[in-house]
């Protein structure tokens, strides 16, 4: 059942108030395109020279009707503009505390990474009423998370992260689309949310089933690391901090080379030329690829690049790794 015919289920917590804004501005245009185009035919037929009308007493100005039609518009321009800059940035905040979900966008399908290290491909299961934040990127060219059903949609970019959030309204199999053109299998980049309610979604993401890594390879489906504590997807993480040496110089307690990582992420860190700088996903991975962007005040430019050393998916669970670190931090 469809909440309105023609248009897709409104299956978010703010597909509703996007519907409403959408209407307001379809009844306005219409207004103006449908309405005002007659009144003007009705002037030029009523008042035309043929027409038998007074015109000894010519109106040069009337303030009444100039404000009026000054002002009316202004209103409806203020208010359609107040109204969408608030609804935008309800869309565009992320809650502080959510579920985040790992996507990686390539030609053709989407990789998708849960914290606990379960992986699906083209499909993305979630629970109702709880905010998900996507951490999305892509393996090659732009593409397009789209999800009419929640009413979002972002683009996924090579070489950085964005960022989306929504919050499943009701439970159903919902259509996800590449809304960017990436080539010659663009239209079938296809794919389907699952909201669930929350039992079921957890009862879902406990269990295994095998899916195929961005690289090809075949996940059976098991937890990526199960010997140490933590989220696998963040343990993960760990094995790969610990393999590449990045303790070395990022001890925990402090006192190394390079900067202690605990409680890094979501903190404001100062920088060497005296900005400040929000440790998020995006600055955690450039501070991997290309380190000496940006140096921490205190510290020297001695990082190495790892860039086209690991790949989009380990550079996830690195990232899932700091992340857990700010948590046991606090
Ligand atoms: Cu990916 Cu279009």
């Amino acid at each position: 059942m469809r909440d309105f015919p023609l248009f897709p289920d409104q299956a978010s917590t703010f597909a509703t108030q996007v519907d409403q804004l959408y209407f307001f501005l379809v009844a306005l245009s219409l207004l103006f395109a449908g309405v005002l185009p007659f009144v003007i035919l009705y002037l030029i037929v009523r008042y035309h020279r043929s027409q038998k009308v007074d015109r000894s007493n010519p109106v040069d100005s009337n303030l009444k009707l100039e404000l009026t039609w000054t002002l009316i518009p202004l209103a409806l321009v203020m208010l359609v503009f107040f109204w969408g800059a608030f609804l935008y940035v309800q869309i565009r905040t992320v809650p502080d505390r959510t579920l985040d979900v790992y996507v990686i966008g390539k030609q053709w399908m989407w990789h998708v990474q849960h914290p606990n290290g379960k992986r699906e491909n083209n499909e993305l299961h979630v629970p109702v009423g709880q905010p998900v934040k996507l951490i999305m990127t892509s393996q090659d060219v732009i593409h397009s998370f789209y999800v009419p059903a929640f009413r979002v949609k972002q683009d996924v970019l090579p070489g950085r992260y964005t960022v989306m959030w929504f919050e499943a309204s009701k439970p159903g199999e919902y259509h996800l689309f590449c809304a960017e053109y990436c080539g010659t299998e663009h239209s079938l980049m296809i794919g389907r949310v699952v909201a669930l309610p929350l039992a079921d979604y957890e009862r879902w993401l406990a269990t295994p089933g095998p899916v195929v890594l961005p690289d090809g390879t075949i996940d059976t489906g098991q937890p990526l690391v199960v010997s140490t504590p933590g989220d696998p997807m963040a343990a993960a993480g760990e094995g790969l901090f610990t393999s590449l040496g990045c303790a070395g110089c990022h001890a925990m307690a402090g006192g190394g080379v390079g900067p202690s990582l605990q409680g890094l992420y979501g903190a404001t860190e100062k920088l060497a030329d005296g900005a400040t700088v929000v440790a998020d996903e995006n600055y955690l991975r450039e501070s991997i690829l290309n380190p000496n962007a940006k140096i921490v005040a205190g510290y020297a430019a001695v990082m190495p690049s790892y860039q086209g050393q690991i790949s989009e998916d380990q550079l996830n669970q690195l990232i899932a790794y700091i992340k857990s670190l700010a948590d046991t931090g606090n």
